[in-house]
C-alpha cells in the first residue's frame, strides 16, 4: 500500500511575548493511500496546529513532512504554497465559501486556483455535485443553501481537483446532528467510492467510529492509535 503522507517527529513551537509555547512536542504519522483517520484530543492539545503543518499553512520549528513524495518542509515558500494547491483540500469549521458565488461558482474557482493545468472540468465538476447531492443546488449562493449543504459545497471544493490528501478541522462543529450525519457520510461516501484520503479532526465519538483509524492526542502528542472496528 502507498504511503502518502510521512510525518516525522513535528514540533511546533509558538512564541507569545518572550513565551514559546510548545503546541506539537514531537509527532509522528504515516498515512496510506486510501486511509480514513481520526485526529481526536482535547481543546489545545495541538490538533489543528498539526493539521496546518500538514498542510502547508503552517511550517514546523523541527520535523519533516513528505506528502505524495514530495518534500513539504523541505520547499520554499512558494513551492510549498505550489504542492498546497496540487495535493491538498481543506474544509474547516467555517465553511469558507465565497458569498456571491454559486456553488458551482465555488467549485469553479478552486479548479482555477490550483495550479496543475487540470482546470476547468464541468464533467468532473458535475460528477463531484452528484456524489454529494447538491446536483440541484449548484446554481444556489451559499446564504441560499442549509449549512449542512454549505458544508457539502465546502467539501466538493476541496474534493473538485481530486487533491490525494483531505484535512478537515472540526467539518460538523458547525451543523446540527441530522447535518452532521449528512455530511459525515458524504465523507465516507468520498473515501470508498474514489479512495480518498481523508485526515479528519472531529469531537464526535460516531465520527470517529466511522474512520478506520483514531489517533489520539495530548499535550502536543500522540498518545493512542487505534484501529477502528471496520464496518462493510
Ligand atoms: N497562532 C498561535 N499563536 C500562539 N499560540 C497558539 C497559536 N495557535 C495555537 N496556539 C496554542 O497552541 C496550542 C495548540 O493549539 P491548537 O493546535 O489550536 O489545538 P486544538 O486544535 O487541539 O484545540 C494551544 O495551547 C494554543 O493556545
Ligand atoms: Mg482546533
Amino acid at each position: 500500500m502507498k504511503t502518502i503522507l510521512q510525518a516525522e517527529n513535528l514540533e511546533k513551537s509558538y512564541r507569545v511575548g518572550r513565551v514559546d509555547v510548545h503546541a506539537l512536542r514531537g509527532v509522528s504519522l504515516d498515512v496510506h493511500e486510501g486511509e480514513f483517520v481520526a485526529i481526536m484530543g482535547p481543546s489545545g492539545c495541538g490538533k489543528s496546529t498539526m493539521l496546518h503543518l500538514l498542510g502547508g499553512l503552517l511550517t514546523p520549528t523541527s520535523g519533516r513532512i513528505i506528502i505524495d513524495e514530495e518534500d513539504l518542509t523541505a520547499a520554499s515558500d512558494a513551492a510549498r504554497t505550489d504542492i498546497r494547491r496540487r495535493k491538498i483540500g481543506f474544509v474547516f469549521q467555517r465553511f469558507n465559501l465565497f458569498p456571491t458565488l454559486t456553488a458551482e461558482g465555488n467549485l469553479r474557482l478552486a479548479e482555477r486556483i490550483q495550479s496543475d493545468g487540470k482546470g476547468d472540468d464541468p464533467e468532473r465538476r458535475h460528477e463531484v455535485l452528484r456524489l454529494l447531492r447538491l446536483e440541484d443546488k449548484m446554481h444556489h449562493k451559499p446564504l441560499e443553501l442549509s449549512g449542512g449543504e454549505q458544508q457539502r459545497v465546502a467539501l466538493a471544493r476541496a474534493v473538485v481537483t481530486r487533491p490525494a490528501i483531505i484535512l478537515a478541522d472540526e467539518p460538523t462543529g458547525n451543523l446540527d446532528s441530522e447535518n452532521s450525519a449528512i455530511v459525515l457520510n458524504m465523507f465516507q461516501e468520498l473515501n470508498y467510492r474514489f479512495n480518498q484520503t481523508i485526515i479528519m479532526i472531529t469531537h464526535n465519538p460516531e465520527a470517529a467510529a466511522m474512520c478506520r483509524r483514531i489517533v489520539q492526542m495530548r499535550d502536543g502528542q500522540i498518545v493512542e492509535r487505534t484501529a477502528a472496528v471496520h464496518i462493510s
